[in-house]
């Protein structure tokens, strides 16, 4: 029964109240196996309770009778020379197949309808072309680089040919990334195959990244390179020297090594190294508006979100997507009005401080 809804190819609009209650909601629709590979985190999922756990690390100084109106609100942000109207990103997460029939087809209408960025895993069910055209929406595309070179050339070529605005070189998933609970199920979720390789092409990743993949990149292919999977100022800093465009701030959700800080405790110093000089993206474990504002005011340029639009896309397809981002824009809205500043690019480390 679950899977028939699945193929259904549900596209509705959801009444995303809060995502506790969306993954609630999605958790009757999953298979099990799919829903503990989807929803957990490596080791003792230290880091993926700690993505929740460290919001608190930081609250708010309302600032009350500033007489901004809530509906001028000013969401937009510019990213890599692209004018977006709100600052919620939908993640690189591979396989949307999982969770819908017309996979990141789905996923990049949904998230095109309010003009808003999507990134596309090299690990997607769709092709990285059918993506591009299927909305017209900016997208940026995500890489694993594989052990073999040639491979790896052609993937970048592919998505330059597509009309990517930029590439994401994620350089965290370099060991096991499965959660034990998924393991202890048998591994068993649907499999399916990957849209951007040819049947039976085996691909592996590489492991030994070095700044000079970031280079690489940038040569082979001319576009911005964000650097996905940052949590120290030295790395955020050489990214930079090796001529990345943007930093992403993120450990995978909690699905690379378990331990690793939460992404809003590593942004300050992070912020503060670069001091402006590349925007920074952060991710894991944003689930609230006051989650995006305090990531804002803490000096990210913009936030991705990963589980929270899946759980909208499964549950709603295209207008899922889109529904869960309403609700960010939404409550981003309210928390900006608590703050009194009529413009997200006014937030600072002024609205915030350790309780
Ligand atoms: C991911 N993520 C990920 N990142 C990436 O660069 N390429 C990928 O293919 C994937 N795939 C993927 C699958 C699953 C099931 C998860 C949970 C995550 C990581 C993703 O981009 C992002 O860092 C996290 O999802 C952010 O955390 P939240 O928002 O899910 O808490």
């Amino acid at each position: 029964e679950a899977l028939s809804i699945m193929r259904k190819g549900i596209d509705r609009t959801l009444d995303v109240i809060n995502i506790d209650l969306l993954e609630e909601a999605a958790q009757k629709i999953y298979p099990e196996g799919a829903y503990a590979f989807i929803r957990n985190g490596s080791g003792k999922q230290w880091t993926l309770n700690e993505n929740q756990r460290a919001w608190g690390d930081y609250v708010f100084t309302p600032n009350r009778m500033s007489g901004v109106v809530r509906d001028n609100i000013d969401l937009s942000v510019e990213l890599l020379g692209l004018q977006l109207p709100h600052p919620f990103i939908v993640t690189p997460f591979g396989s949307h197949g999982l969770h819908h029939p017309a996979a990141e087809i789905a996923t990049v209408t949904g998230a095109g309808r309010s003009g808003g960025l999507a990134c596309v895993s090299s690990a997607s069910t769709a092709s990285m072309e059918d993506i591009a055209t299927a909305s017209d929406g900016a997208k940026f595309f995500q890489i694993y680089l594989d052990v073999d070179p040639g491979i790896t050339r052609e993937l970048l070529q592919r998505a330059k040919d597509s009309g990517f605005h930029a590439i994401i070189l994620t350089v965290d998933a370099i060991g096991q990334g499965s959660s034990d609970e998924y393991v202890r199920l048998g591994r068993s979720r649907p499999w399916l195959p990957y849209g951007n390789f040819a049947p039976g092409q085996s691909t592996r990743f590489k492991t030994d990244l070095s700044w000079s993949d970031v280079e690489m990149i940038r040569e082979a292919t001319d576009l911005p390179v964000v650097v996905k999977g940052i949590t120290r100022p030295e790395d955020a800093r050489a990214a930079v020297e090796a001529g990345a465009g943007a930093v992403q701030v993120s450990n995978h959700g909690g699905r690379a090594l378990d331990g690793t800080p939460a992404s809003i405790t590593v942004l300050p110093a992070i912020a503060d190294t670069l001091q402006g000089d590349v925007p920074i993206i952060l991710d894991s474990g944003i689930r609230r508006g006051t989650d995006v504002v305090k990531a804002l005011a803490l000096g990210a340029d913009a936030v991705a979100i990963g589980r929270p639009v899946m759980y909208g896309l499964c549950l709603g397809g295209a207008s899922g997507v889109d529904s869960v981002i309403s609700y960010f824009h939404r409550e981003t809205v309210d928390t900006t009005l608590h703050c009194g500043v009529d413009a997200i690019s006014k937030l600072g480390s002024s609205h915030v401080r350790k309780p």
